[in-house]
């Protein structure tokens, strides 16, 4: 049987300006998509329609190919040391420009609940930084992570690799809560 993974995603390309600028908001666009029928497809279920629900994860899966394929195209996706080099990247510019900008904008329109999200997505990115750098170490030697879970706070995304604290530090949401990878 012929191998159905065997078709790769688009090569990157040099397309000119703004066709790259179209692929990028595209990506953007297709990413959004995928992640508000997540969310869309948790309440479909909350609500009772469990069909619904695997509609709205199902069309959320060829959203996120679609994204792939765009980000394919862009040149987004290297080998492991290029992709944790660009996340930490992607997770520093957040801690130390995005976030901070966009919060003093929250702050100045008095946007509680923006400030909120901010400072969850902030804390975590902080997370995420330590992580990917200790693990781009590990990679350039050629060594994997260690095997422990990774966990993560369901409300405000806080990471840890190993056990879950018995308490959330940045939300109080329990340990038990954490979704396990
Ligand atoms: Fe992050
Ligand atoms: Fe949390």
């Amino acid at each position: 049987m012929a191998d159905p993974f065997r078709n790769t995603p688009p090569a990157p390309e040099d397309k000119g300006v703004m066709t790259a600028q179209n692929i990028a908001a595209a990506f953007a666009g297709e990413s959004q998509a995928s992640q508000k029928y997540l969310a869309f497809a948790d309440v479909a279920d909350s609500e009772g329609y469990p069909n619904v629900a695997r509609l709205f994860r199902a069309v959320g899966y060829a959203e996120s190919t679609h994204a792939r394929n765009h980000l394919s195209v862009l040149g987004g996706i290297g080998a492991t040391t290029e992709n944790l080099k660009a996340a930490w990247g992607g997770e520093t510019f957040e801690i130390d420009e995005m976030y901070p900008a966009y919060d003093a904008v929250a702050k100045l329109q008095e946007n509680k609940s923006a400030q909120t999200s901010i400072r969850y997505a902030l804390k975590a990115e902080m997370d995420h930084q330590g992580i990917y750098d200790s693990t781009l170490k590990d990679v350039k030697g050629k060594k994997d992570l260690e095997a422990k879970p990774v966990r993560v706070c369901p409300v405000c995304g806080h990471t840890v690799i190993g056990d879950a604290p018995d308490e959330c530090p940045q939300c109080g949401t329990a340990g038990s809560y954490f979704k396990e990878f």
